[in-house]
């Protein structure tokens, strides 16, 4: 049987995506990646679900364009926004993210969890379906955090200013009593360590990237999408690529220097 060598297309609003390629190159190592972050237009938490819609529509026609075997929406905000539409686009699979209320509601032994995202997921229809299915008999307090994919954005992983956001952000939800907080964005699995400081040590933290990865996996094996066998990221931005490329060695080791989109 011939492989192929079609890639995976990925996109986000920036370079937050990125910790879900990582779980997805883990699981699939020979799978070919292709990777966009929609930089010039970050962060998508404030705009509007049309804005985000084109701009979603125009990341995937790129990655279709380049012959992309499936997408993955790296994105819970963008997921929230455009899934839906792209999957009426486009036949190939369209894999995207969201809170993961359903683990966390589980994991919870206080009753209160904890969710950090963006303002758009929050307020999206989607997260409204998740409370309702899964969040029943569990106090789900909800948490806005723009300024973490800020940080992420500029590569500010690390030091007093990053913590001292991240810490703002978390010990409230803490304080009154969530003992499980979701990673609802895609950009703070990098502030993983950050977050977790901030949190103590009997606060689990809970993270979509290889339940995304997996979703991915099983997809491909149904649509007998074989594995390719090389490998490899390519980078894309809207935005400055020296810019991109600089951030993006800070979270992927041997990331190579990013093209530009148009
Ligand atoms: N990384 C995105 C998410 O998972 C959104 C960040 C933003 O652009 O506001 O929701």
């Amino acid at each position: 049987m011939v492989k192929t060598v079609r890639p995976i297309g990925i996109f986000d609003s920036g370079i937050g995506g990125l910790s879900v390629a990582a779980a997805i190159r883990e699981l699939l190592p020979d799978e070919p990646l292709l990777y966009v972050g929609d930089s010039a237009h970050v962060p998508y938490g404030g705009h509007d679900d049309v804005f985000i819609r084109t701009r979603a529509e125009t990341l995937a026609d790129f990655l279709v364009d380049r012959d992309s075997k499936a997408i993955v929406i790296a994105c819970n905000t963008a997921t929230a926004a455009a899934a839906a539409r792209l999957r009426e686009r486009f036949e190939i699979p369209v894999v995207g993210m969201e809170p993961a209320v359903k683990p966390a509601a589980a994991a919870t032994r206080s009753g209160i969890v904890g969710v950090l995202a963006t303002a758009g997921t929050l307020a999206s229809a989607r997260f409204a379906g998740l409370l309702d299915r899964f969040g029943d008999g569990v106090e789900v307090l909800t948490e806005p955090c723009p300024d973490l994919v800020d940080l992420v954005e500029r590569g500010v992983l690390t030091g007093e200013e990053a913590q001292h956001r991240v810490s703002a952000h978390v010990e409230p939800l803490v304080g009154s009593g969530a003992d499980t907080l979701i990673l609802g964005c895609t950009h703070f699995p990098f502030l993983r360590r950050l977050i977790e400081r901030a949190a103590g040590p009997d606060i689990r933290v809970i993270d979509t990237g290889t339940a995304v990865a997996r979703q991915l996996r099983r997809q491909l094996a149904d649509d007998e999408l074989a594995a390719g066998k090389c490998g490899g990221l390519q980078l894309f931005t809207s935005g400055d690529p020296e810019d991109f490329s600089l951030v993006a060695r800070r979270l992927w080791k041997d990331a190579p220097d990013a093209a530009s989109l148009d």
